[in-house]
């Protein structure tokens, strides 16, 4: 069963959040974190960059990898993932250039890369934490709503409500069409996934995931699966969920828990 944690709001789940990261790296210098962008981990990448500077917390041997870019755009162009990992959080912190990975959008084989990409996290020995976003149409990196359960690292088209949603990033109306995200697959087999929602704009999707049908039409909805993973919602995206947070989930407090 999926751990559910509601927090008051978004500063705490981001507190939360990065703990959590942070204590996998303590435990395990050298684990191998598959990572998302977006709007919701930009607190829990503070946190981080914060413990990093004032405690020393070091992500030196820590291997990294991201969970999507944009299709044709170079790693320098300001929208994509390779410039917001930059800024947020492997720029700030001791990552080892050698050990993050970000998908090229700009490959000129997008296939090739794909399978280079999936080559790379096997042989780093799989991931030991995946921290997820979730779309407001339940997706989870790039795989859309239908994305297979059994996909792996691919080229996908993105939905439009996906490209209107992040429209803001690009000086042309909208995103790009596509995108290379790791699969569905790839995320499942990660030992450890964390996914965050914050807003009332999540409530629907994160209620889906947790309670509704596990069915590809809500592609977080196969977390249900997953023998080790965690919701961590504030109190908006759990809205629709109140009163109904079951024995065996938790809900959270200011740092307390309580079942
Ligand atoms: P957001 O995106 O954090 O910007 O809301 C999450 C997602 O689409 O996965």
């Amino acid at each position: 069963m999926v751990r559910v944690r509601v927090l008051p709001d978004y500063e705490s789940m981001s507190a939360v959040a990065a703990e959590i990261v942070a204590e996998r790296v303590r435990e395990k210098p050298g684990a191998v974190f598959l990572l998302p962008t977006g709007t919701t981990p930009l607190g829990m990448y503070r946190r981080l960059v914060q413990m990093h500077r004032r405690e020393g917390l070091s992500f030196a041997q820590a291997t990294f990898f991201n969970l999507d870019e944009y299709l044709g755009l170079p790693p320098d162009h300001p929208a994509s993932y390779h410039v917001y990992m930059q800024e947020h959080f492997y720029g700030l912190v001791d990552a080892d250039r050698a050990r993050i990975h970000v998908p090229d959008g700009s490959a000129p084989d997008p296939e090739a890369e794909c399978e280079r990409y999936e080559a790379a996290i096997r042989e780093a020995g799989g991931v030991d934490l995946c921290v997820l976003g979730i779309g407001r149409n339940g997706h989870i990196g790039f795989n859309e709503p239908g994305a297979p359960f059994d996909s792996r690292t691919r080229v996908v088209r993105l939905a439009e409500s996906t490209r209107r949603v992040n429209a803001s990033d690009f000086e042309v109306d909208r995103a790009p069409e596509r995108a290379i995200t790791v699969g569905m697959a790839t995320i499942f087999e990660s030992r450890e996934v964390l996914l965050l929602a914050s807003g009332a704009n999540k409530a629907r999707a994160a209620a889906a995931a947790l309670r509704g049908e596990i069915s590809e039409a809500v592609p977080a909805s196969m977390l249900q699966r997953h023998p080790n993973a965690t919701f961590l919602l504030d109190r908006d995206a759990a809205s629709p969920l109140d009163g109904a947070v079951s024995e065996g989930e938790q809900r959270s407090n200011e740092g307390s828990t309580w079942a």
